[in-house]
């Protein structure tokens, strides 16, 4: 807890030249005890004694790294006597001898710093999409792109399935209406979405969605469109449920010729081509439409995936 005190209590925290050096090295980075004690040159107890009246001044603050505590200047949270009274104590300090000879050391100590981060890379820079994908898994740059949605949104997920991409959005967006017309996909996802409350499944078919006309900001058509007779219609059913200004976004199968997918899943088209993709989303009255083929991994054994988007006018 820091203390408020007196400018006669501050004068005494800076008295001492040790204290003046240590708030000279933390002036620009923050520290911890043993980079401090390297370019200080001092052992670890005294400058750890130090600290602990500076702390208490409210003259630095710390927070855990690790094993370590990392110590920086605290002037915001000083009072505007402390902060000039540490300028004019900062100006005299920074000129001693003893202060450039630290300047030069904790360069030293911030080079070696940079050093280490540095030498990771070069040593792994041919692991590093193994290193990323085994320390922080295959997907997190592309979740990242959720924060994009705008966070007044409502957004449809037509097809919702088993509500994964409903628990994906749901914390960025205002709501989610999950559509599907399979009773048990769609308890399937009320039963993954239970603690989302912000989603709302609602039973119903894509050519005739159970959606007000412009209830919808956004609307995301995932893996649906092979399984319906007439796509073309799903989309102007999804165009009709968007405000002036919303967007669609469909994820779904290149042209492939797995011919199985339809006894195996009941697919009715073998994926889409972008000019009937495109020609679909302007038929409903979107605009800007483009299709972009994805690129494929390695461990995937699906066809190729495309991400097509469009938008109503307005
Ligand atoms: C392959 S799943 C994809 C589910 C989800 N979008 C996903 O990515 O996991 C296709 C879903 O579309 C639903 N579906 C297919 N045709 C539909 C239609 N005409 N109306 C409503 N839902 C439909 C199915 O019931 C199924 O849940």
């Amino acid at each position: 807890m820091i203390q408020q005190l007196g400018i006669l209590d501050r004068l005494t925290e800076l008295a001492d030249p040790t204290r003046g050096r240590i708030l000279c090295a933390l002036h620009d980075q923050e520290l911890t005890v043993a980079e401090l004690q390297a370019v200080l040159q001092l052992p670890q107890s005294t400058v750890s004694r130090h600290l602990k009246v500076l702390g208490r001044g409210g003259w630095v603050t710390s927070r855990t790294h690790g094993a370590s505590h990392r110590y920086r200047l605290r002037l915001g949270g000083t009072t505007g006597d402390a902060s000039r009274l540490w300028e004019m104590v900062h100006a005299e300090v920074a000129a001693s001898r003893e202060a450039q000879l630290d300047n030069e050391r904790l360069g030293q100590v911030l080079a070696a710093r940079r050093h280490r981060s540095r030498e990771f890379f070069s040593s792994e820079a041919g692991k590093w999409d193994h290193v990323r994908a085994e320390v922080f898994g295959h997907r997190y740059e592309l979740q990242a792109l959720l924060g994009f949605l705008d966070s007044r949104w409502v957004v449809g997920d037509l097809g919702c399935g088993a509500g994964q991409l409903s628990l994906a959005i749901a914390p960025f967006v205002e709501r989610v209406i999950a559509v599907d017309e399979s009773p048990e996909m769609l308890e399937a996802a009320r039963l993954r979405l239970a603690e989302t409350p912000n989603v709302e499944c609602r039973h119903g078919e894509l050519e005739l969605l159970p959606v007000s006309e412009a209830e919808l900001d956004a609307a995301f058509v995932v893996l649906v469109l092979p399984y319906v007779a007439d796509p073309g219609r799903v989309l102007a059913e999804a165009a009709r449920a968007l405000q002036a200004g919303g967007r669609l976004l469909l994820l779904d199968l290149q042209v492939h010729d797995r011919i199985e997918y339809e006894e195996t899943m009941g697919h009715v088209w073998m994926g889409f081509h972008a000019n009937r993709i495109l020609d679909w989303l302007t038929g409903a009255g979107l605009i800007d439409a483009r299709y972009v083929p994805l690129p494929g991994s390695q461990s995937d054994k699906g066809p190729g995936l495309f991400i097509a988007t469009a938008r109503k006018p307005g």
